[in-house]
């Protein structure tokens, strides 16, 4: 075995670990079991104060986090659930403002049914209802994103402007310039054919 082949053997002898140790290993304090007609795993992480949704074994088929402390989801969390068929997530204090909606999109594609019992606790505006109701107006526009979303695109237009601006001027100055360069050739040539003439007539008189 040469060193290539070792490094490679060894990257994916690592690799192979890693993909065990998150398909397999059970979130602290939570409770694992594996179902035996399938290969899933029932994970019961409910009632443990949890305040933020731990990493997920991707064989997770039952999912319980109910009466927890859980405020949000981070969006993407549940995205490499692939098999997941059933999970609870009421009871916990739900801050539905607009960082909620990937929750409220996931749940609409897994199951209505657990939707159906998710409710709010914060902002006051949408406290105690049921998120499955709530509009795109409720959950509201992430204000903290908005102005500097918006003041992105201030600026920008504001460079756009002024440089429309400063064409506008320069496009009119240089028309300007040009027509008087234009006035002054026509009025050389007009000075010069004058004075040939002039020339020629007084030519012409002295020769009578
Ligand atoms: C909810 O969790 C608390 C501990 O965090 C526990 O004391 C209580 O009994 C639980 N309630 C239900 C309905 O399971």
């Amino acid at each position: 075995m040469n060193k290539a082949e070792f490094i490679a053997a060894a990257g994916f002898a690592i690799s192979l670990l890693f993909h065990v140790i998150q398909t397999e290993v059970c979130p602290p304090s939570c409770n694992c079991k594996p179902l035996e007609e399938t290969k899933g795993l029932q994970i019961d992480c409910s009632s443990r104060k949890l305040k933020e949704v731990p990493a997920l074994p991707i064989n997770t088929k039952r999912l319980y986090l109910q009466n927890n402390s859980l405020t949000t989801v981070s969006p993407g969390a549940f995205d490499s659930l692939l098999s997941l068929e059933e999970i609870k997530i009421f009871d916990n204090p739900w801050n539905c403002d607009c960082h909620i909606l990937y929750l409220k999109l996931w749940m609409e594609d897994l199951s209505e049914s657990s939707l159906a019992n998710i409710r709010c606790a914060t902002p006051a505006a949408v406290r105690m209802k049921p998120l499955k109701q709530l509009t795109g107006n409720e959950l509201g526009i992430c204000k903290r994103l908005l102005p500097i979303k918006s003041l992105e695109f201030f600026w920008r237009d504001l460079v756009l402007i002024a440089a429309a601006t400063v064409t506008v001027i320069l496009l009119g100055w240089v028309l300007k310039f040009s027509k008087k360069l234009v006035c002054q050739i026509k009025l050389s040539q007009y000075v010069s054919r004058r004075s040939l003439l002039q020339r020629h007539i007084s030519k012409s008189y002295k020769l009578q």
